[in-house]
Parts: C-alpha cells; structure tokens; sequence
C-alpha cells in the first residue's frame, strides 16, 4: 500500500508515503499488524484505550444498540435511552454536584463548546465583556477554532491567518502569572481559564505543587471559570474520575472525550456546574444556540455505557495513580542516557522523557529515530514535541511497564552509538 488517498493527520505525507505501520487487529494491550507483527500499544492509541483493546462487551453494546436506534438527533426536545443514562452517569461520577452533561463529538468540540459556553454565561448574568480565554504555554486543547486559537504549542498556532481574537497565554507552572495578566487586562476581563490537570500533548508537564489549587483560587478572586481540559486525564488516566479530584478542586467545567468510550466511538462532552448551567435551566431560561450534529449519539452513549461498567467492575480507575510509580521508576532508568535531558511522570499513568536540544539540533529525525528502534522492539510509543510519550492502556501490567523502560534505555544506547 504506497499510494493511496489517506491524508494522515499531524503527518508529513511525504514521509508517511515511503513508510506506513498497518494496524489490522488489536486485542488487550497489543496490536498487530498486516505483515503479523505484535506491538505493545504503550500510547493506549493516542491516550485513549483505558480499558485495552478488544473489549467485546462495549462491541455487543454498539451492536445492540445499532440493532434498536443506531441514530437520530437529540436536537430540540428529542432525546434517547443510552444519552439520557450516560449523562447522568457522568455527572454522577463528577466532582461538581448537579452537574449536566452536554456532549459532542470529541475533544476539540468539547473545547469550543466549553469557551462558547463560558462567553455566553457571562452574556446571561451581564457581563459581556468577560470574553478573554486563557490557556497554558505548552498545553494542547484540540484543532478547532477555538482550540487552534488557545494553543500553547507555537508551531499548532502559526500558518492559519487570524484566529479568535480576545485569548491569552500564560505561564505553565507559575500560577501567579494569571493574577498578573488579570490586572494587566483590568477587572471583569477573563472569561475562563483552561487547565490539563497533567499537559499531555504538549509533553507531558505534571503541574507543579499547589498549581492546581492556586488557579483555583486566582479564578474565584478575579470572577473567571474554571475549565478543565480532562480530554486525556479522565477516566482513570490519573487515577480519578477525570484529574481536578486528585488536589481537591472543583471546576466550573470539565471537557472530556476519549477514555469516556476508551475510544471505541468517538464521543466528547463537558461538565458543566449548576452555576453555568442554571441561566440556561432555570426560569425562563435560555437557548444555547450550539451543538454537534451527533451529540448524544446512541452508539457512542452505549459504548460510554459499557465503557464505564468495565472501568468500575475491574477498578481500572484506580490504575492510574496505582502504577504511576512504576512508571517513573521504568522511565528513570533511561535518565542516565547523555541524550536525555529530563524524565518527566509521577503523576497518572503517562510519562515522557526529553532529549536534549543538543542532540535534536545535531540529529533532526532522533525523535523518529527513537520511535522506529522502539517499534523494532515491539512497542509502540509517540514522539511529542522534543520528547518520546507513553500512556499505557490502564490494563497495563508492571511486567509490560519494565519492558517499556528497558526497550527505551536498548533503543537510547542504539541510537547514541550511530
Ligand atoms: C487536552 C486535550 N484537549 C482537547 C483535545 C482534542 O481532542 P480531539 O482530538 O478529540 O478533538 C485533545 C486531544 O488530544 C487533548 O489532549
């Protein structure tokens, strides 16, 4: 298969065209391939097979529920069985008390849906001017319009003309630097600040001490929501339902997507608290004049459903801080490497080790480099800006962990000795 009409996401065809990995088959934390190769699947695909691979439960769900209602809208006052469960199963399970559920069809729209939202509650309770969102260098909230605007990796940002005005980056790990930007820009100016528990895409940053509850205060003394992006800390990455538990703070909203299906159907969402809800539910309420085509989407609700029955009857949530030490202590073996400046986890089920700016000047490709040598030795990994990620399935077994850490120091020592 040299040529054919796939245009690859986040790839450089060019590069994709003389070299493909086919994956025609998966079951448990494995993949395989058309030629019969076994891979550990070390990324959970892109963060989001929390429960493995092969799952026939969430496939019979699927099936069941195509052979009752496969689809039809939930727009207006229509609704179905499986939305109606997984909503309230969602908001059940988060940390924001009478919480709804709006749901879309991945993260980036969960994004657009969030920051929409947060204008237009502000809207609601007058005050309109509240429109500036605010992102973390480094962070990564999807390729929507919004999400492109707010992205905290430059390169996700650049070649697309003028993005949605009114958005600011700050500092990743210095929580003071909002208190900062807030009276640059004068009070009632922030409508929400957008948090990963844990940066994934951006290169896996844990946040650091007291990050997390610090934002929280700074958005309570200057009036604006908090929303936390969970589309990859959710649903046991972190070893909670979806991450702003682990240090005890309550959003305003949370977006969420892959783990809610582990990826099987693609389905996003936001929790929304009463507070943002309540202009739009109470009274006369208000339309919110938003909404995929498939938000609430049978199939996707029924693979939710399942999803979420396999993650508590197994106690998978619980994986994630569970064997995050294990991890680290995988991954730290290959800090020794001269090419590596920094190993990065501790936090979740997910880590990443920095090569040096160094090395990557002198060697462009290593990254790749990196990713072919671990591939060779059957496990699959992803590079990430400067770094190589991992985020196992939440079946993941410290046997499979340690041979992800030795295969990197093997592939690390192979790669210095060219
Ligand atoms: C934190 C975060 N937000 C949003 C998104 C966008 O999700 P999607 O790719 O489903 O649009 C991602 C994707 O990786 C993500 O990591």
């Amino acid at each position: 298969m040299t040529e054919t009409a796939f245009w690859h996401p986040f790839a450089n065809m060019a590069d994709v065209t003389r070299s493909r990995l086919t994956v025609v088959r998966a079951e448990g934390n494995y993949v395989y391939d058309d030629a019969g190769g076994e891979y550990l699947d070390a990324t959970a695909s892109l963060w989001y097979v929390n429960v493995g691979h092969g799952r026939a439960e969430i496939a019979e769900a699927i099936a069941a529920q195509a052979r009752k209602l496969s689809c039809y809208s939930t727009f207006g006052d229509i609704t179905n069985e499986p939305a109606e469960l997984l909503a309230n199963r969602v908001a059940d399970i988060s940390p924001m008390p009478d919480s709804k559920v709006f749901f879309v069809s991945g993260g980036g729209d969960a994004v657009d849906t969030a920051v929409k939202l947060a204008r237009r509650y502000f809207v609601e309770v007058g005050q309109p001017d509240r429109q500036v969102l605010v992102s973390r260098r480094d962070s990564y909230h999807g390729t929507h319009g919004f999400g492109t605007s707010l992205a905290g990796i430059p390169a996700n940002r650049v070649g697309f003309g003028d993005l949605v005005p009114s958005v600011a980056l700050i500092d990743r790990d210095d929580p003071e630097d909002l208190k900062r930007l807030a009276s640059e820009l004068g009070e009632g100016s922030i409508a929400a600040v957008l948090v990963e528990p844990v940066i994934g895409a951006g290169g896996v940053y844990p946040p650091t001490d007291g990050y997390i509850e610090r934002i929280r205060q700074i958005c309570d003394e200057i009036g604006a929501l908090l929303v936390i992006d969970s589309v990859i800390c959710g649903f046991g990455r972190l070893g909670e339902w979806f991450g702003p538990e682990r240090f005890g703070v309550v959003p305003d909203m949370i977006t969420f997507a892959k783990g809610i299906t582990s990826g099987y159907v693609p389905l996003g969402g936001v929790v929304v608290s009463s507070r943002v809800s309540s202009p739009f539910f109470d009274g006369a309420g208000s339309l919110f004049r938003h909404g995929p085509t498939y938000s609430g989407h049978p199939l996707a609700c029924a693979a939710g459903l399942a999803n979420l029955d396999i993650l508590e009857r197994e106690k998978l949530v619980a994986k994630g801080s569970e064997l995050e030490g294990v991890l680290k202590e995988a991954l730290m073996a290959s800090s020794d490497s001269s090419i590596v400046s920094e190993v990065r986890a501790g936090v979740g089920l997910l880590g990443a080790i920095e090569v040096t700016g160094d090395f990557l000047k002198q060697r462009p490709k290593s990254l790749s480099e990196i990713q072919l040598g671990m591939r060779r030795r059957g496990i699959l990994v992803r590079p990430l800006v400067s770094s190589i990620a991992v985020s196992p399935p939440l079946t993941v077994t410290e046997a499979e962990i340690d041979r992800i850490g030795s295969s990197f120091v093997d592939t690390l020592k192979e790669v210095t000795s060219v």
